[in-house]
């Protein structure tokens, strides 16, 4: 049987979207067949370093190539919206990276515009997609360690940042929570779903983004999680999951694992491996793929009802903090 072909377009050929056209060749089916940049030069510098077959000096171009399904779109966050939009208006199917857009409202339009285009769109999410993850979250969803009470999860890079860069820059959504934050919320989201009650504290840079920041959930019946981001400091960027019989550790670089250990109340400690080649952004590639040529129009694994409730959350938090964009 011949292999069907997803024909991809990559937007905003940035520092994201070279690992990520890097890890495309690993998934069968997957075509390079378009970039769009703000510049030509930058588009056909990209196309020729990964291997693709068309560049496009604009956005607007690369939507409307008709030999492209779906477009990647890897721009800062504040500009996901625009180019999502246009591609969706174009009848492309989307993948949109993190955080979809910078607040709920923009989210909710986007998924609504590609509803009603009847177009396939999924956050980029890619730790969600990751097996090891999903075995993780299988194993909680069959009690090998009992009820879940705890969650500890962090993710903190090292700095310090120029004050123009996209992390510290309010104009193009900058700050840990909506960069790294992202990450242990969604982790606790998969495991413990909507929290109860939310409470964030951080600190903010000179620009008013968050820099340093702490959040505490709390869920019915019991069970709390505790996370903290930042972009000031290299933490040690791993989770724990506790039960009431054991616990699943997840190592530094808890979003992208390449295994954990399990332990189990009265057991040695088991650690199980899911190796993996490239970067880690095949999983999500393929799901796309996969969700596209079965005319889906939404992953059941980074779903559109998902996207909003982190979205919800992040709003929240950033009403805490006092984070305004
Ligand atoms: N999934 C992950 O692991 C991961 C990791 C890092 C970042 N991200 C996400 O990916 C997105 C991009 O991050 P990045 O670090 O790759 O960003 P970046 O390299 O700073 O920017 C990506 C590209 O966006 C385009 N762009 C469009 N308007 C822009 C503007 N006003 N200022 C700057 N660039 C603009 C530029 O491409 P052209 O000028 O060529 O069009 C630029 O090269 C962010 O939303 C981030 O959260 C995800």
């Amino acid at each position: 049987m011949t292999e069907q072909k997803v024909r991809w377009g990559v937007l905003g050929p940035g520092g994201i979207a070279a690992t990520f056209a890097a890890d495309l060749p690993l998934v069968p089916g997957a075509e390079l067949a378009a970039v769009g940049s703000r510049s030509a030069e930058s588009a056909t510098a990209f196309a020729e370093r990964f291997g693709f077959a068309r560049a496009h000096g604009s956005y607007a171009d690369l939507a409307a190539d008709p030999e492209v399904d779906v477009v990647y779109i890897a721009t800062p966050h504040a500009f996901h919206a625009e180019a999502a939009h246009l591609c969706i208006e174009a009848g492309k199917h989307v993948l949109v990276e993190k955080p979809i857009t910078l607040d709920l409202p923009a989210a909710a339009q986007l998924i609504a515009a590609a509803r009603e285009k009847g177009v396939f769109l999924m956050e980029a999410m890619w730790m969600r997609l990751n097996p090891a993850i999903r075995r993780v979250a299988e194993l909680v969803e069959e009690g090998a360690i009992g009820w879940v009470s705890a969650i500890h999860a962090d993710f903190g890079l090292q700095g310090p940042f120029a004050a123009e860069h996209r992390l510290r820059d309010p104009k193009l959504g900058g700050g840990a929570l909506l960069d790294l934050g992202v990450y242990p919320i969604n982790l606790v989201h998969l495991i413990l779903g909507t929290p109860a009650s939310v409470q964030a504290w951080a600190h903010l840079t000179p620009e008013r983004v968050d820099e340093n920041t702490g959040v505490l959930m709390g869920f019915e019946p019991g069970a709390v999680a505790a996370i903290t981001c930042s972009i000031n400091g290299e933490s040690r960027n791993n989770a724990t999951i506790t039960g009431t019989d054991g616990r699943i550790e997840l190592p530094s670089g808890f979003f992208v694992p390449r295994s954990f250990v399990l332990h189990r109340a009265g057991k040695a400690p088991e650690t199980i491996e899911f190796p993996f080649e490239g970067n880690g952004y095949q999983f999500e590639a393929a799901e796309v793929q996969r969700a596209v040529l079965a005319g889906e129009l939404e992953s059941p694994l980074m779903p559109h009802a998902t996207t909003l409730e982190i979205m919800t959350l992040l709003d929240t938090i950033r009403e805490e903090i006092g984070v305004v964009y």
